[in-house]
């Protein structure tokens, strides 16, 4: 068995979807369903279909069209959009979904599929292992078996679209934890470009509220106002389904942030070294913390005083130094994902 039913994302049409940022992720080549995906059941290749494949192919990807069709069309249709095709692809057996990986040259870290079905087509990605993107159904008038298939679809594709982010383990949201400077608010873009996910910052929020800057916030009201303040705003996102939330770097020093966040995410540590770290912000003004101490022997000592509290809140640990945010925000995907399935 697979990773079950649940794509990692979805989208409305394959036409609408951000193929340049799934590239600055490391994907490399894209496994298509044809009907009712790219075209109408059983319709040709329409203009609109070459074209997008003529601007994956310039973006850089490799495609293949995966068929469970075992007749000419997926041929006709492949070679009109000028595509690979794999045909008599059992969907969703992973058989084929590998042999198209082979025919690719590329593997399951940077391959991903696009389909509208559930039981077939992401059922399958998900036992071959590779990302999965959902589509909404391109035809509305479809075959008597395939609207049956659609009404058994029904409850996966409504849970789907409410919170498209299932694998956070029926915890809607991933809390981003770990010192100044590891990435937080970077990594958190690049989980809502991979996956839809809703951004919140806590920081941001408690700017918001008190309508005063995190330096001035520490300078005319102290830290322990601070404190409260951070702890009142996680307190509140308890509620909240399918965010990435970036904890300022001290939140989870406190056990009620923590206890709080884990009802409510999937907490993820960043971690980076004390050098990464003084690169990333040695220029801020905004750490009242690092202030007058911007150097890696302040960093050092600080981060050992806080790793117990980050490594005990930590569901998962990732370590940013010397990757982009878009690997870093993959990686923290796919280990969601084994985590989900302990
Ligand atoms: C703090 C980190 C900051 C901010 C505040 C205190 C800390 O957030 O919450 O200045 O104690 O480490 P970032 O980690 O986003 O810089």
């Amino acid at each position: 068995m697979g990773k079950g039913l649940y794509p990692d994302t979805w989208a409305d049409n394959a036409y609408d979807i951000d193929y340049k940022a799934l590239y600055a992720h490391g994907f490399r080549s894209i496994i298509f369903d044809i009907d009712n995906t790219l075209v109408q059941a059983n319709k040709p290749a329409t203009e609109k279909a070459k074209e997008l494949f003529a601007r994956l192919r310039s973006i850089g990807f490799k495609t293949c069209i995966l068929s469970n069709n075992t007749g000419a069309r997926a041929g006709t249709f492949a070679r009109a959009v000028g595509s690979d095709v794999v045909t008599g692809a059992l969907k969703p057996f992973p058989g084929k979904y590998r042999e198209a990986m082979q025919v690719l040259g590329t593997d399951r870290s940077s391959t991903l599929f696009i389909g509208d079905q559930i039981y077939t087509d992401i059922w399958g990605a998900n036992n071959a292992g590779i990302y999965s993107i959902l589509t909404m159904p391109l035809n509305p008038s479809e075959e008597w078996w395939i609207k049956i298939k659609r009404l058994l679809e029904r409850p996966v594709r409504r849970k789907v679209i409410q919170s498209p982010q299932r694998w956070t383990k029926g915890k809607n949201n991933i809390a981003l934890i770990g010192f100044m400077g590891s990435g937080k608010t970077t990594v958190s873009h690049a989980l809502h470009a991979l996956c839809g996910l809703q951004e919140l910052d806590t920081d941001q929020m408690i700017v918001q509220r008190e309508k005063m800057t995190i330096a001035e916030i520490f300078a005319q009201m102290g830290e322990p106002y601070f404190r409260a303040a951070e702890q009142a705003v996680i307190e509140s996102l308890e509620n909240t389904h399918g965010a990435v939330i970036s904890c300022g770097g001290g939140a989870a020093c406190r056990k009620e942030n923590v206890e709080s966040l884990k009802r409510s995410s999937t907490i993820v540590l960043l971690t980076a070294t004390p050098e990464t770290t003084l690169e990333r912000v040695g220029s801020s003004t905004e750490r009242p913390i690092l202030n007058g101490h911007m150097n890696t022997d302040y960093i050092r000592e600080l981060q050992e005083k806080r790793r117990a509290f980050y490594e005990a809140a930590a569901d998962i640990t990732v370590a940013t130094d010397g990757k982009t945010p878009e690997e870093i925000a993959k990686e923290i995907v796919s280990y969601i994902k084994e985590f989900r399935r302990r």
